[in-house]
């Protein structure tokens, strides 16, 4: 099947020769067009029949009347589908998460230990030149909670297990989880699994199901001092909620990648608030070189016109 020409588009300035390099090696045969802004993909909308890139609007693809396939370079989609712009036939996939999902896996692991071993005390000890004993924690001890267990959070599950902690998840079907010592299943489930948890790691999906999930009843849900790990998407949080629950001891540490808004607003109350800690959605890099092959992949698919990998469901939004 002739495919046609494909528009690669990131804002990252320094990605995209990075991903020309990759494809280019790869896809020797195809036309490829790379854009770092909306000026730079105007001249390739009204041709390209494939777009493979992150951070652009939705109403983009409206511009292009050939498309066909859209390749998300990231694994949510959030940010494109409420306002989905194209034809039913034109296909959403998005990367394999698993690509991703060591980073991940061990920004969480990061996170919980550094919470436990208390290197943050430690550093405080030292510029006193204090030498104070305290207890160190271990992660055998702690039962973590992993809500969203698709692709990355099965790989932090099963991270997590090596290093003994008991590991248990929540999920909306009851499809097999078997890296889980437990798994709870819907809506109804959730304050008994959030009621066993010492951390409890957010990898979901933003959809209209779980948009501001975590409220202050669900929030309420959890153990007191709890710590919370989110490295989904920041709406599926309330973040007014969840300031409350730190202020009241419900929530003793929160770790936050995502945010309702980013870049977090300067004025917004996380900055100063010492029982949080921020990053500025780093934890999943697109890495061209691990995400690339899997573009390639769908694209010898696409051109044999066989099932593609990762297509999003439109109804589901994920
Ligand atoms: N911070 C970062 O840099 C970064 C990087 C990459 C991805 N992400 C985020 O991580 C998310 C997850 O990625 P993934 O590849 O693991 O996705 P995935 O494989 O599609 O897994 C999503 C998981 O969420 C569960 N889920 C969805 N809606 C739910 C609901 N209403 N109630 C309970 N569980 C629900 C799914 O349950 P079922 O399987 O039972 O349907 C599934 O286990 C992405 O959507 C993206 O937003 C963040």
């Amino acid at each position: 099947m002739q495919a046609g020409p494909i528009l690669v588009y990131s804002e990252y300035t320094a990605d995209l020769p990075r991903f020309e390099r990759l494809l280019s090696a790869a896809l020797p045969e195809a036309e490829i067009h790379y854009a770092r802004s909306l000026d730079e993909a105007i001249p390739h909308l009204e041709r390209a029949t494939i777009f493979y890139g992150w951070g652009f609007p939705a109403e983009f693809l409206s511009k292009m009347p050939k498309l066909r396939w859209v390749q998300k370079m990231g694994a949510g989609v959030d940010d494109i589908i409420d306002a989905w712009p194209c034809r039913p036939e034109v296909i959403l996939t998005r990367t394999d998460g698993k690509l991703i999902a060591p980073r991940m896996s061990e920004y969480v692991l990061g996170a919980i230990l550094n919470r436990s071993v208390r290197f943050d005390l430690a550093r405080r000890q030292q510029a006193h030149r204090q030498w104070n004993f305290f207890e160190i924690g271990t992660i055998r001890s702690l039962t973590i909670g992993i809500a969203g267990v698709g692709e990355i959070g099965t790989m932090i599950a099963a991270t997590l297990r090596l290093l003994g902690a008991q590991v248990i998840g929540w999920r909306r079907t009851r499809a097999s989880s078997p890296e889980l010592e437990k798994i709870f299943v819907g809506n109804a489930a959730l304050p008994e699994f959030l009621g066993r948890c010492d951390v409890v790691v957010l990898v979901l999906p933003l959809t209209s199901a779980t948009r501001r999930l975590f409220d202050a009843d669900v929030i309420d849900c959890c153990r007191p001092g709890v710590h919370l790990i989110n490295v989904g998407r920041g709406g599926v949080v309330d973040e007014q909620a969840l300031l409350r629950a730190i202020e009241g001891g419900r929530v003793g540490h929160a770790t936050l990648d995502v945010f309702r808004t980013e870049p977090l607003p300067q004025e917004h109350p996380f900055w100063t608030n010492p029982h949080i800690t921020i990053t500025p959605h780093v934890c999943g890099p697109l890495v061209p070189a691990d995400v690339v092959p899997h573009f390639v992949s769908n694209h010898a698919a696409f051109l044999a016109g066989k099932p593609l990998m990762h297509v999003v469901d439109l109804d589901r939004q994920y």
